[in-house]
């Protein structure tokens, strides 16, 4: 069973930092300096817990009216679940509750039918971020 939860970067670096490094410095080859940033200071935290070990990740930032989800990465082993679409659906209504009108992200090319399903679109050109093509995917809350 996926146990959910939301929490601060304090309470979450330990439980995620192993994952993330794993999916994005090790998996997709990041550089490491670009994935830790200090919008982590900040943000909310979604983390996936299945047998006691984190399996999946996602942030947020909410500044104003708009809430900004980011590094959202599972287990390689554990994709195509459901955890990715838990821990999105997690991270919208967080938003909501803290008051977002509008969730953005920037969605790797190949992930972009993944943020669809939960009713993001498209918006502007593809651009380059850590070597990886991305999107603007909006959804209005
Ligand atoms: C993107 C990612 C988070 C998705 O997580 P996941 O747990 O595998 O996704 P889910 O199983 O919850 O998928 C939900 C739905 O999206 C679909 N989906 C998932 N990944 C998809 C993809 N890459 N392309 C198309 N559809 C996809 C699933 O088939 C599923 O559809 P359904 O609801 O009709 O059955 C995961 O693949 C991942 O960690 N990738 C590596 C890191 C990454 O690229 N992060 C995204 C950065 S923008």
């Amino acid at each position: 069973m996926i146990k959910l939860s939301i929490t601060s970067w304090a309470e979450a670096q330990s439980l995620v930092k192993p994952l993330r490094y794993e999916v994005f410095v090790v998996e997709q080859k990041v550089p490491e300096e670009i994935e830790w940033d200090e919008f982590d200071e900040v943000a909310w935290h979604a983390i996936a817990t299945a047998d006691n070990q984190t399996v999946g990740t996602g942030r947020l930032i909410v500044t104003g009216h708009i809430a900004k989800i980011g590094r959202m990465a599972v287990q390689s082993s554990r994709r195509n679940q459901g955890i990715g679409k838990s821990i999105l659906n997690a991270l919208i209504q967080a938003a909501k509750e803290k008051g977002a009108q509008e969730c953005i992200l920037h969605a790797q090319t190949h992930a972009i039918a993944f943020y669809a399903k939960e009713d993001f679109e498209p918006h502007g050109p593809i651009f380059d971020e850590a070597g990886i093509p991305h999107v603007e995917m909006r959804l209005i809350l």
